[in-house]
C-alpha cells in the first residue's frame, strides 16, 4: 500500500509519465514501454543469431571450430568464385578461339573480352619499350597514331606482333634494310648533305626538282620511301613527309639515320605468348589509335 502510494507519487509532472524512481542530479528516468519495432529487431537478431551458430562455423574449439550444419568454409567460397570465373573465361576463350577478327569486332562482349585481356597483356609485355600508354619514344614507334611502318590493319598488326621485325635468324619476320650510305661509302658527303636537307623540307610546298638532293634521293631513297617521300608499308619505310619522326627530325637525327641506318628491332612473340594473348594485344593495338580498316 505504501510502496503503491509512493510509486504514484513518482509520476512526471510535464509528460504525466510515471517514473522509475531512479534520479541523477534532479534528472528522472520515465518508465515508458520499450517501442514495438525496437522489440521486433531485438527478438529477429536473437532468433538470427541462433541460427546461424547451427549453420555456420561459430564456436571456437580447441581444434578450430564448430563446423557448422552448412560446411561453409571461406577457402571453399574462394574456390567456387574462382572457378566461377575461370568457367565464363573458358566460355570467352572457345568463341574468341574459333572467331575471325572481324567476327570479334562485331560481338561487343567478345570485343571487350579481347581488349581487357590485351590491355593487361600489353602491360605486361610491351610497355618496358611502347611505354605504358604505347606513346613510345625515340626508335619506338608510337602506337596511338595512325602513321604506320609496318600497316595498321588489325591483320597487320597480327603478322607484326607473331613474327617480329628483323629478328635474327627468323625466315617469316618482317626485313627490310635501309643501307647505311655513309658508313658503307654507298654516297659521299655531299651527297648525305644534299639527300638530308631535301628530306627535311620533303614534304612541304615547294617544288623540289631544282634541289640538289633531288636526284639522290630519287636514285637511292624513292625505292623504299617513294617518290614523294609518304613511304611503303610493305618495307616498313616510314612516311619522310610528314611531322612524325621514329628518330628524330632534326638535321642531325636525320644525318646519322642516312649515314649508319638504324634497323629498329622487335622481338617475335609467336613463341612466347599464346596465340589468343597475341590476337587480343592485336585488337587492342588496333584500336588504340588509327587502326585500319
Ligand atoms: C624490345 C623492345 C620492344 C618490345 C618489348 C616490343 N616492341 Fe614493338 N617495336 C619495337 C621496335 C623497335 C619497333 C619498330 C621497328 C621498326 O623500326 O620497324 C616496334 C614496332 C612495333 C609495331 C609496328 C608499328 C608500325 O608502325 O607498324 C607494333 C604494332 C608493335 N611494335 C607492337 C608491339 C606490341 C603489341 C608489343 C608487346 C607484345 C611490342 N611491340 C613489344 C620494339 C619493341
Ligand atoms: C631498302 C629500303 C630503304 C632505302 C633504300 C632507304 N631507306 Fe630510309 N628507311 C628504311 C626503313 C625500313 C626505315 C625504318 C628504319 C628502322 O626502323 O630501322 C628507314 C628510316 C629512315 C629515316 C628515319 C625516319 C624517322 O621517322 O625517323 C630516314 C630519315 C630515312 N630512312 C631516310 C632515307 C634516305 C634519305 C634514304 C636515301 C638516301 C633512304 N632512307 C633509303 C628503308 C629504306
Amino acid at each position: 500500500m505504501v510502496d503503491k502510494e509512493t510509486k504514484k507519487q513518482d509520476v512526471d509532472k510535464l509528460s504525466g509519465v510515471e517514473t522509475t524512481g531512479h534520479e541523477w542530479d534532479g534528472l528522472q528516468e520515465l518508465n515508458n514501454p520499450l517501442p514495438r519495432w525496437w522489440l521486433i529487431v531485438w527478438v529477429v537478431t536473437i532468433v538470427w543469431s541462433l541460427w546461424y551458430f547451427v549453420v555456420y562455423p561459430a564456436w571456437p574449439t580447441l581444434s578450430g571450430a564448430t563446423k557448422g550444419t552448412y560446411g561453409y568454409t571461406q577457402a571453399k567460397e574462394l574456390a567456387e568464385s574462382q572457378n566461377e570465373i575461370l568457367k565464363r573465361q573458358s566460355n570467352y576463350l572457345e568463341k574468341f578461339e574459333t572467331a575471325s577478327f572481324d567476327d570479334i569486332m562485331n560481338d561487343r562482349e567478345l570485343y571487350e573480352f579481347a581488349m581487357a585481356g590485351g590491355h593487361a597483356a600489353f602491360k605486361e609485355n610491351c610497355a618496358t619499350c611502347h611505354g605504358t600508354g604505347a606513346e613510345g619514344g625515340k626508335g619506338y614507334p608510337n602506337l596511338n597514331d595512325d602513321d604506320w611502318l609496318w600497316g595498321g590493319k588489325v591483320t597487320d598488326i597480327h603478322q607484326t606482333l607473331n613474327d617480329g621485325i628483323r629478328v635474327q635468324g627468323s625466315y617469316d619476320t618482317r626485313l627490310s634494310e635501309m643501307p647505311a650510305f655513309g658508313r658503307d661509302k654507298l654516297l659521299s658527303k655531299t651527297q648525305i648533305n644534299d639527300v638530308v636537307e631535301y628530306v627535311m623540307i620533303l614534304g612541304g610546298e615547294t617544288d623540289l626538282t631544282s634541289l640538289p638532293g633531288h636526284l639522290v634521293y630519287q636514285e637511292n631513297c624513292a625505292s623504299c620511301h617513294g617518290q614523294n617521300g609518304k613511304g611503303l608499308q610493305e618495307l616498313g619505310a616510314p612516311n619522310l613527309a610528314d611531322d612524325i619522326w621514329l628518330y628524330g627530325g632534326t638535321r642531325k637525327d636525320i644525318y646519322e639515320t642516312v649515314v649508319n641506318s638504324r634497323e629498329g628491332m622487335m622481338p617475335a612473340w609467336v613463341n612466347r605468348l599464346s596465340q589468343n594473348t597475341i590476337r587480343q594485344i592485336s585488337l587492342y593495338v588496333h584500336q588504340l589509335g588509327g587502326g585500319e580498316e
